[in-house]
C-alpha cells in the first residue's frame, strides 16, 4: 500500500523580511507551514529562511516590490509553479510616515498610497481571481487601527489603511460566496523596526511574537475583523462613534506642539 504524505499547507506573506511580517512567517513555518515570503531586501529574506531550517516547515524567498504590479502577478505565479497551491496569503507589507499637516504635500501621502494601497491591490487581484477560480483560499490584509478614525499627523498613513479597511469590508460578502475568506488585521501599536524610529510613547505596545500569535489565531477563524492589544481596539472603536465635536475635542489635544 503507498501512503501518500498530506500537503503541507502553503501561506505567502508580504513584507516578510523583518517586522510583524517575519515573526508571522516564523511562527507558521514552526507549525509546519511552508511560507513564500516576500520583500525587496533579499539578503533578510535569505536570513529567514536559513533560520526556518531548525523548524517543521520552510520558508521559501520571493523577492518583490508590492508597488510594481506585473512583479506582483509574476511572483504569486512563480509561487503556485514552485510549491503548488497557496493556501493563505498574508497582505502585510506597509510602512508609515508622519505628514505635517500644515506641510500637506503630494509626494509623501503618494508613497503611502501606493505602498500601502495600491500594492495590497497589485497582490489582490492575481489572489482573488485564482482563489474564485478554486472556489478556495484564505486572505489576511493587513491594515492598522490607525485606519478606524482620521488622526493628526496620520493624513497619509490613515487614509491608506481606511482605504484597506473599506475595501475588505465590500470584499467579504462577494468572496465568501466563493468560498474565498477575507479578514481585515487591525494592529494597534506592535515594536518593529518600524515604530522604533517613533519618537513619542506609544499606548499599549506590544511585541511582534504576541502580534504574530493574534494573527496566526485569528486567521484559523473565519471572524472579519483580527484586532489587537484588545483594550486599544475598544478605545479606537469607541472614538468611532463619537460626533465630530467630541472627536475633534480630543484630537486637537494630540497635534505635536512644534507644528
Ligand atoms: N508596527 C505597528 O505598530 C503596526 C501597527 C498597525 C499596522 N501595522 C502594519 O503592519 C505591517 C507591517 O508593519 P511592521 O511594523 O512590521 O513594519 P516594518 O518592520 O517596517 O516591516 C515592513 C515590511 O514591509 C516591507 N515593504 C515595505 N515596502 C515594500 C514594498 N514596496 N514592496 C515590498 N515590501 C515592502 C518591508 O520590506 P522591504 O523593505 O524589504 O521591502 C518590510 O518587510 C504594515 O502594513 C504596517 O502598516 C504595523
Amino acid at each position: 500500500m503507498t501512503v501518500v504524505a498530506p500537503k503541507q499547507k502553503l501561506a505567502w506573506i508580504t513584507g516578510a523580511s523583518q517586522g510583524i511580517g517575519s515573526a508571522v512567517a516564523l511562527r507558521l513555518a514552526a507549525e509546519g507551514w511552508t511560507v513564500a515570503v516576500s520583500a525587496r531586501q533579499a539578503d533578510k529574506l535569505s536570513e529567514l529562511s536559513r533560520a526556518s531550517e531548525a523548524l517543521t516547515g520552510s520558508i521559501v524567498p520571493f523577492e518583490l516590490d508590492v508597488t510594481d504590479a506585473e512583479a506582483c502577478t509574476q511572483a504569486f505565479e512563480a509561487i503556485e509553479e514552485q510549491q503548488g497551491a497557496i493556501d493563505l496569503v498574508i497582505l502585510n507589507a506597509g510602512t508609515h510616515e508622519p505628514i505635517d499637516g500644515k506641510r500637506f504635500s503630494v509626494a509623501p501621502v503618494r508613497k503611502l498610497v501606493e505602498i500601502n494601497l495600491m500594492g495590497t491591490v497589485n497582490c489582490l487581484a492575481p489572489v482573488i481571481e485564482r482563489f474564485v477560480e478554486r472556489q478556495a483560499g484564505r486572505i489576511g490584509v493587513v491594515a492598522s487601527l490607525a485606519g478606524y478614525r482620521g488622526l493628526p499627523t496620520s493624513s497619509g498613513y490613515g487614509a491608506s489603511k481606511a482605504g484597506l479597511i473599506n475595501m475588505c469590508e465590500a470584499l467579504r460578502p462577494e468572496l465568501m460566496e466563493q468560498n474565498v475568506v477575507l479578514s481585515c488585521i487591525t494592529p494597534g501599536f506592535v515594536r518593529t523596526p518600524l515604530t522604533d524610529r517613533n519618537p513619542f510613547p506609544m499606548p499599549f505596545l506590544i511585541d511582534v511574537d504576541t502580534a504574530a500569535t493574534r494573527i496566526v489565531k485569528g486567521l484559523e477563524s473565519n471572524r472579519f475583523e483580527i484586532t489587537f492589544p484588545r483594550r486599544f481596539a475598544y478605545i479606537m472603536k469607541f472614538m468611532r462613534i463619537l460626533p465630530y465635536w467630541a472627536y475633534f475635542a480630543i484630537t486637537r489635544r494630540t497635534v505635536p506642539h512644534d507644528q
